[in-house]
């Protein structure tokens, strides 16, 4: 199996952090997002004993909750002593409303509205991470008006070029996120951020892609931002303080997939910010990293059950389910993979090869293609494995679909984090 808490009963059935994901599907009906709270918690630990054993603890580890926003999120990454990485008024609203500090958050965003900035600076938020120049007086203006100096960051684009998917890398010049380096414009911003009473500019940040394999990309940047705030120093007199390096660590998503541990990458970009460091007797920042994907997806079951199955001869097996592009857009997003597997026929060889489709009045509302399977009937549970990050929190309720339920596991214990949405919550807002 991809991850070790996923295992096969006596019955066959599939076993999520052992909790039989049949009676899960029973229980709390189909679709059913899953979460190993055991993993979910290991993650936190692994990302935090490398800021402690090699850099001394001067870090903060910022769970980035775009991966999957809910109350008990925050609170488990936060029990487990991380802050949050927020990009909206939604996930500051929902963070805080789950009691993680303000200071602990990082606030993102490369076209927040007055009221997310207000909220921000109301509420305290600890950085507010700044993308563009109007933002810089926008937020300067707000911080004034309420006789408050915020603590910012400046959001630098380092140049990398991180090999994966064109529309998760953001750290290259075409991109809509943030100062790029080369051309000069990266320093003129720190310029200017300094020139506003109101802000309190501590350092830079970057984030160069999301599911990176690689461990040299990661480092790359790390030795890119010190050199920078060498330079700033060099020419403005200003000893930036603090450097926050993203999130980005890839994971495994098929038997393939070969990502290397967060531990190494984390490692290697210290070792890089030090090395740099030392090299331009530049004192050695504060660190903060924002993984999301790694810290929960792993973690994450998605449960359908199977509806039909349509054998189109000699073109392909449609095994077709009750949920689909609503609980889970990536592969019509980005052809992403992922292994499945039949939780009540777990025990048995995958010897089909099937494309699952959902129930959305879509062609191309697909969970993936060519994907080895046990053979399905209707009434079968399928599993689809490594949803933890960006399913729930980029689903949708297309063809008026129902937000499907999250339940935590934990030691064989299943518990309803968020409910299934209702008919009713569908029309809440209707008038
Ligand atoms: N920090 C910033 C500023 C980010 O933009 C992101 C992700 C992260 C941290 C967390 O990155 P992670 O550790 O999760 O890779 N929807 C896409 C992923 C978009 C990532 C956006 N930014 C997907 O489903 O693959």
């Amino acid at each position: 199996m991809l991850y070790p808490n996923l295992t096969v009963s006596n019955e066959g059935h599939l076993q999520i952090g052992g909790a039989d994901a049949v009676q899960l599907a029973k229980t709390h009906g189909t679709p059913l997002y899953v979460l190993d709270e055991n993993m979910i918690r290991e993650s936190c630990r692994g990302f935090h004993s490398v800021i402690d054993s090699e850099y001394g603890g001067r870090g903060l580890i910022c769970y980035a909750s775009k991966a999957l926003s809910c109350m008990e999120l925050y609170r488990i990454v936060h029990s487990e002593g991380l802050g949050a990485d927020v990009v909206s008024g939604g996930e500051l609203f929902t963070a805080l409303k789950a009691g993680m500090p303000a200071e602990k958050i990082v606030m993102h965003g490369n076209s927040k509205s007055d009221a997310e900035l207000q909220m921000a600076v109301d509420t305290g938020v600890g950085r507010i991470v700044c993308d563009n120049l109007p933002e810089l007086a926008r937020l300067n203006a707000i911080a004034a008006a309420v006789g408050k100096t915020v603590k910012i960051m400046l959001r630098i684009k380092p140049g990398i070029d991180a090999h994966t998917h064109s529309f998760i890398q953001t750290g290259q010049i075409d991109s809509k996120f943030g100062f790029a380096l080369e051309t000069g414009e990266a320093l003129e911003a720190v310029k200017a951020a300094s020139a506003y009473s109101n802000l309190e500019l501590v350092g830079i940040h970057c984030h160069i892609g999301s599911q990176i394999l690689e461990t040299e990309p990661f480092a790359e940047a790390g030795r890119v931002m010190v050199r920078f705030m060498d330079e700033v120093r060099t020419a403005l007199g200003i000893t930036l303080a603090e450097v926050n390096l993203g999130g980005g660590p890839g994971i495994r998503y098929v038997e393939s997939d070969d990502p290397k541990p967060f531990s190494e990458i984390v490692r290697a970009i210290l070792a890089a910010v030090k090395a740099t460091c030392t090299e331009r007797s530049f004192p050695e920042p504060f660190v903060l990293f924002e993984p999301g994907r790694s810290i929960v997806g792993g973690a994450g079951v998605t449960l359908y059950t199977v509806m039909a199955k349509k054998v189109i001869p000699n073109v392909r097996t449609y095994v077709l389910v009750d949920g689909g592009m609503c609980d889970n857009p990536r592969y019509a997003l980005y052809q992403s993979q992922y292994e499945a597997l039949l939780a009540n026929k777990a025990g048995q060889p995958r010897t089909e090869t099937v494309t699952v489709g959902g129930k959305c009045c879509e062609s191309g509302d697909l969970i993936g293609e060519g994907m080895a399977l046990q053979p399905a009937e209707p009434g079968d549970i399928l599993a689809v494995l490594t949803t933890g990050a960006y399913n729930y929190s980029m689903a949708s309720n297309y063809n008026r679909n129902p937000r499907a339920e999250i339940v935590m596991v934990k030691d064989g214990e299943a518990r309803t984090v968020v409910r299934r949405e209702s008919y009713e919550d569908i029309v809440r807002n209707d008038i």
